[in-house]
């Protein structure tokens, strides 16, 4: 339906029908208007498979939802960095929304890992918001490209679950620019998302559900959002501010209360008619989107997404070490150890929550491969060690020739709803692995986690496989990527810090009380760790394979620009080793250390690329403004300061291989007002006002002058030429009527100003 038809419905309705339709009927679904054939919609989570309930839906999860597919949660999808084949899981997650009769599926969870101990960084793809808007954006396109809506979430700077429907995150503009908005602006403008969802937290002091500025001024006017907005389950706080700040349809419904106060609002003139038709426009147009593309033939075969499921798993594995033990070969006699072989641990607690058709567990996706025996090693009930089970694991692992344990994270260290206090995994489970690798040399260990841990026994193990949280197939692809049928090629999309403390966040997570200060600004996970070059147990964008690849060839097409030309490079990448590998080739960027304090580099590219051995292929990237600029709050604008750029690529942020420099010339001048309080070294900065500064500056050097060294040894030593040229440098303008001895007074000063400021 046009947007002009769409305007004409809504004049035909009811003040009443139109508050009405703001607020869903239920948990799961938007108001219908019978009369007007105005259908009902249904949403449902989100986001890595699909938790429709029944009528009764309940939120908390008590009412099961239908079966369905699990798969890998964000964390794993994150780490293939293939976004070929997030928009092909997005197209199997379509496909099944239009099955089931779902509009909308809730998701992409985007927000950035500020601390490992957020409990929902398992839905969460990155603490680089390059990767979080490409690979979000990769999803959204392959579920809307089956006429499905995607309701990202939660916007904005929702990186905490402590305190989340209360607490304020409190950030200066540039860190939520570049940092905590970025991603969700990639992944906008590349996709216009048919709704967001807002978060429940408040930002500097506002709640996002009523904070104009977030969902209308940036996200609707800047980016050009043109869906609906929808608030997360509970984050509607005053209504009808939260109507005039754009915030469109409340979840779930409020039983008509919230509904009466948009009616009163409007009638006693506290807000204008226009603003309520427009949002229910706005909501509509995605109804119809919806209604008007259904697909009635679709079906949910769940099998067939299970296998699905299997191949991202394996695509997303990231390998963090190994020392040859890995691929197994079929006939080493391996023992598989630990509860998750068996039981694997494959999804994160809370609203994203799969009622699973089916898992498959390493143990039974094993068990046609002569020699894997397998035994428990431990319960993940009680972090308790069971000396017995321990032993038996020992035993076990000195009669196999390699051990492979299954560990990990149980669910109640890590769930929505709350934070992690520390980064380690169980007592229980450090306990078993430090025992079975006291006994055997080719122990591995493989990981079922959302977020980063502690790994005191990494220098005793061969070998360590991140499967994060992989779903419902991942002990299939678990298998596939261990006997070699898979080679990983995942990466790591967030830092593994040594300890803890070592994280950016670590001083100011989760806060005070009802407020939690960004106060590491833009300098989240490796933009620190690399910037403060701290050893790191695994660094972003770490993932081995069992080929190796070579770098080659870096070209700069220019390398000499201004910041609005477009810079192509290519590199050359060949696998040298002897099977056929993935590589996530890496490009950051460099800034020029200027005056503007920026990070030692930032992620500005990456693409994946499949070799057979011996082959080479060229990759090229190509940078843009936005990949030199950092966000200026005097323009309140992307603004490049202009100077000598790095473009670093590797395999790692910590694995640089090749580097080029480029100059890039900015385009815009950063307006500059004067006082008498500005530096001289600020006025000298622009060749344009040295003049004017000249006479006054060489009156200061004759009364302070820097002592040469003939002038006499003493003098020189209090007051050196350096010394005085730094003096005159920091100086504000106003210290000349002190340094002068007069000859400069404080109206001179004000007509200097005056002439600087009107200099263009
Ligand atoms: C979660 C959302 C989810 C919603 C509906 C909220 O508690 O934060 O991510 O989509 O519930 O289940």
């Amino acid at each position: 339906m046009t947007i002009e038809k769409i305007r004409e419905l809504v004049s035909q309705m009811t003040l009443e029908e139109k508050a009405g339709m703001l607020s869903g009927a239920d948990f799961w679904h938007t108001k219908g208007v019978e009369r007007l054939d105005i259908p009902q919609t249904m949403v449902s989570d989100g986001p890595h498979g699909l938790r429709k309930q029944d009528e009764q839906g309940d939120h908390l999860g008590v009412n099961d939802s239908i079966k369905a597919v699990c798969f890998p949660a964000g964390c794993a999808s994150a780490s293939s960095f293939d976004r070929a084949l997030l928009t092909e899981m997005g197209e199997y997650l379509g496909d099944e929304c239009q099955a089931e009769g779902i509009s909308v599926l809730l998701g992409p969870a985007m927000n950035i890992k500020r601390s490992p101990l957020c409990g929902r960084n398992f839905e969460y793809l990155s603490e680089d918001p390059y990767v979080a808007g490409e690979m979000s954006a990769a999803l959204v396109k392959g579920v809307q490209s089956r006429h499905v809506g995607t309701s990202p979430k939660h916007f904005a700077l929702n990186n905490q679950e402590g305190r989340r429907m209360s607490v304020s995150a409190e950030a200066d503009e540039r860190t939520m620019r570049e940092i905590y908005l970025a991603g969700f602006e990639r992944m906008v403008k590349a996709t216009k998302p048919w709704t967001m969802m807002c978060s429940y937290n408040r930002i500097n002091g506002t709640y996002a559900a009523a904070n104009e500025w977030l969902l209308t001024e940036v996200l609707r006017k800047e980016w050009g959002f043109d869906g609906y907005v929808m608030s997360d389950w509970g984050a509607v706080d005053e209504r009808v501010a939260d109507v005039k700040a754009g915030l469109n349809l409340e979840m779930p419904g409020n039983g008509g209360l919230n509904d009466k106060r948009i009616v009163e609002a409007v009638k006693n003139g506290e807000l204008p008619e226009t603003v309520l038709d427009e949002n229910v426009v706005q909501l509509l147009n995605i109804v119809f989107r919806f209604e008007e593309n259904r697909d009635k033939t679709a079906v949910f075969d769940r099998d067939r997404d299970h296998e699905m499921a299997r191949r991202v798993a394996s695509e997303s594995m990231v390998l963090l070490k190994n020392n040859g033990v890995l691929p197994l070969s079929g006939n080493d006699n391996v023992v598989f150890i630990g509860k998750y072989a068996s039981e694997p641990r494959f999804q994160g607690g809370g609203s994203s929550h799969i009622n699973s058709h089916k898992v498959t567990s390493a143990a039974e996706a094993a068990a046609g491969i002569a020699g894997v025996s397998f035994v428990k090693g431990f319960d993940d009930a009680k972090d308790q060690t069971d000396e017995a089970m321990v032993r038996e694991a020992v035993e076990a692992a000195k009669a196999a020739g390699t051990a492979v344990i299954f560990a990990g994270l149980p669910d109640s260290f890590e769930s929505e709803g709350y934070d992690r206090t520390h980064m380690r995994m169980p007592e229980s489970q450090n306990h078993l692995i430090e025992a079975v690798a006291a006994v055997q040399p080719n122990t591995v260990v493989v990981l079922h986690n959302g977020s980063p841990v502690e790994m005191p026994w990494i220098d005793k193990v061969a070998a360590v496989l991140e499967c994060y949280l992989g779903g419902q197939a991942v002990g299939a692809a678990q298998v596939d990527v261990l006997f070699g049928k898979v080679n990983p090629s995942g990466k790591l999309a967030e830092t593994f810090p040594v300890q803890l403390e070592d994280n950016p966040s670590f001083l100011n997570f989760p806060g005070e009380g009802d407020t939690v200060c960004y106060r590491e600004g833009i300098f989240v996970g490796y933009r620190y760790y690399d910037t403060k070059k701290m050893d790191v147990l695994f660094p972003f964008g770490h993932g081995l394979s069992y080929t190796t690849f070579a770098y080659g060839n870096l070209t700069v097409d220019r390398d000499n620009i201004k910041d609005t030309d477009t810079v192509t490079v290519t590199v050359d990448v060949t696998n040298t080793g002897s099977c056929a590998g993935k590589e996530v080739v890496q490009l950051y960027v460099a800034g020029p250390h200027k005056n503007v304090i920026r990070p030692e580099k930032e992620l500005k590219g990456f693409e994946k690329v499949s070799l057979e051995p011996g082959e080479t292929k060229t990759v090229t990237f190509t940078l843009e403004k936005r990949a030199f600029a950092y966000w200026n709050t005097v323009l309140a604008d992307w603004h490049v300061e202009t100077g000598v750029y790095g473009v670093k690529v590797g395999a790692s942020s910590r694995d640089i291989r090749l580097e080029r420099k480029i100059s890039v010339t900015s385009t815009q001048a950063v307006p500059h007002t004067y006082t008498i309080h500005s530096t001289m070294g600020d006025v000298m900065e622009n060749p344009k006002l040295a003049p004017i500064l000249a006479d006054t500056m060489a009156k200061i050097s004759e009364t302070l002058g820097g002592q040469k060294k003939e002038e006499g040894e003493a003098a020189s030593a209090a007051i050196s030429e350096e010394m005085s040229a730094a003096m005159m440098r920091d100086m504000p303008l106003r210290s000349a009527m002190s340094f002068t001895g007069g000859k400069v007074s404080y109206e001179d000063l004000v007509k200097m100003v005056e002439q600087m400021n009107s200099v263009e």
